[in-house]
């Protein structure tokens, strides 16, 4: 990692869960860890990229080096992914954003009782697909995609439809992969339909090979 690859570009990590709230003490979430987002901002900053990080609550800390912007839910993330990407280089999707928040978030604590209560969800928006859409010539775009049944087509299908360059396949029935564990067995799927099948490892290795694999796109689009 001597070799500053990446310098002078500007690059946005997103990692970890969103938490959507209900009431000032109870939430709807999932359990990403935030490992594999923080292990990219590093590898990123490492290889001299400006790097912002926008993460969910995790327990990491910050890599040195790296602009942390804390959010918790899948709204603030939207706002704060949206005003930066414009002005980034390269966007590495790697956060679990809540697909539903309940649609309304008492202010006060519901109390507890003995009658069941009905929490109504709303769709969150899809900031990796809004990123899609506003793609700016040049930029690079990376999206994550969990998946347990026909891993590679299911991620080629999101690759096209929210815009990608790359999106990052885990099988998360594998119990080295996936949320919390600080292994990934992975599958890099590009928008060329060239596939990379990944023994398991460690995630900092994989934020290696992703970013080896990144900054071929990013040399490509500058017409290397
Ligand atoms: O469609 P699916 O949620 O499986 O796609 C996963 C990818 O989309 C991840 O990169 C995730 O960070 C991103 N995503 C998003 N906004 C959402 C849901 C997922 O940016 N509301």
């Amino acid at each position: 990692l001597t070799e500053k690859s990446l310098k002078c570009l500007n690059v946005l990590v997103t990692a970890g869960p969103t938490r959507e709230f209900f009431d000032p003490v109870r939430f709807i979430s999932n359990p990403s860890s935030g490992k594999m987002g923080y292990a990219l901002a590093r590898v990123a900053s490492l290889k001299g990229a400006e790097v912002c990080l926008v993460s969910g609550p995790t327990h990491i800390e910050a890599p040195p080096g790296v602009s942390l912007i804390p959010v918790v839910s899948a709204l603030e993330m939207h706002s704060a992914v949206v005003e930066r990407a414009p002005r980034c280089d390269v966007v590495i999707m790697a956060a679990a954003v809540g697909d539903y928040r309940p649609d309304v978030q008492s202010e006060s604590k519901i109390k507890k009782g003995d009658k069941e209560i009905t929490i109504r969800v709303v769709p969150n928006p899809d900031i990796l697909a809004e990123l899609g859409r506003q793609k700016r010539e040049g930029q690079v775009l990376v999206g994550f995609a969990a998946e347990t049944d026909d891993i590679v087509e299911n991620a080629r299908l999101k690759l096209l439809k929210k815009n990608l360059d790359m999106i990052v396949a885990n099988d998360v029935r594998d119990p080295r992969s996936g949320f919390a564990v600080d292994t990934n067995r992975v599958k890099l799927i590009f928008g060329s339909g060239d596939v990379v099948d990944l023994p398991p490892m460690s995630k900092d290795e994989v934020a290696l090979k992703i970013f080896d694999y990144v900054e071929e796109l990013v040399k490509r689009r500058e017409g290397f």
